[in-house]
């Protein structure tokens, strides 16, 4: 592995809707192109050499909007999963999914689990797509699940630290984000990642998620490599 390489890459997928507008078209238009581009990514990723992707694809916020936007992002990611199994394995990729996906239709949640299973082994990049994801949820939810197991006598609450707390996250089983982008213009995190983006170095791109390239993927690259991070160090 090259000095300086982020080993996790997340990614703020932003402005698909804007960007549609901006053509004329509707915004649902904008999520299809952009479906696109998550596979195009995903494949760039794998092959530029990062060993995990993270996509944050639905918000615990995104409920609030219309309900035909919010139903055809569901249609649209059912017939986006549906279409997976070959470009994992074609890419020996890894598939998780973070964030709560048991609200989704049974068919959904059928997909995820059976991509996840059959992806299991794969060695290559793990893309991690976040679902119903926010944040603080991940963070109430780790905080819940630790109680439990304080209540049930498992721990001590004399042993809780940071790296405990960790395996009650979602992303128990990773490393903390090294480069996080964000394209569509907004300069925020919209409830991404907060534990995990602590010490991130933060890419933004003012073009829309449709118009993002590997181009573009490299660039973000380049420059977290020229960033000093120095965690509270000197
Ligand atoms: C990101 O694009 C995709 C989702 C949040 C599902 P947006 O839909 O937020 O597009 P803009 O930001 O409104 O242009
Ligand atoms: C963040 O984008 C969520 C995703 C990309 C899935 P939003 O468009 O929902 O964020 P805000 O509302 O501009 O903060
Ligand atoms: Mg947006």
């Amino acid at each position: 592995m090259q000095e300086n390489f982020p080993e996790h890459v997340a990614i703020i997928m932003d402005g698909n809707g804007r960007w549609a507008t901006s053509l004329g078209k509707k915004r649902t238009y904008g999520h299809y192109i952009g479906s696109l581009i998550v596979n195009k990514i995903t494949e760039s990723a794998a092959k530029i050499g990062i060993k995990y992707l993270t996509l944050y694809a639905f918000s615990t916020e995104n409920w609030r909007r219309p309900k035909s936007e919010v139903m055809f992002l569901m249609a649209l990611l059912k017939t986006q999963l549906g279409k997976k199994e070959a470009l994992f394995r074609e890419n020996d990729i890894q598939f998780r999914v973070i964030g709560d996906f048991s609200v989704f239709d049974d068919r959904i949640v059928a997909m995820i689990n059976g991509l996840m299973s059959k992806t299991k082994n794969n060695k290559g990049m793990r893309l991690t797509l976040a679902l119903n994801y926010g944040g603080k949820h991940e963070i109430a939810r780790a905080a819940k699940r630790l109680c439990e197991d304080v209540k049930n006598g498992n721990i001590k609450i004399c042993d809780i630290d940071e790296a405990l707390f960790k395996n009650y996250l979602y992303t128990f089983d990773m490393p903390d984000v090294d480069l996080l982008i964000r394209t569509g213009g907004e300069k925020r995190v919209s409830n991404f990642l907060l534990w995990q983006s602590s010490y991130a170095e933060f890419v933004f791109f003012d073009k829309y998620w449709p118009e993002f390239t590997e181009d573009d993927l490299v660039l973000a690259i380049d420059e977290f490599k020229r960033r000093k991070r120095r965690f509270g160090g000197l």
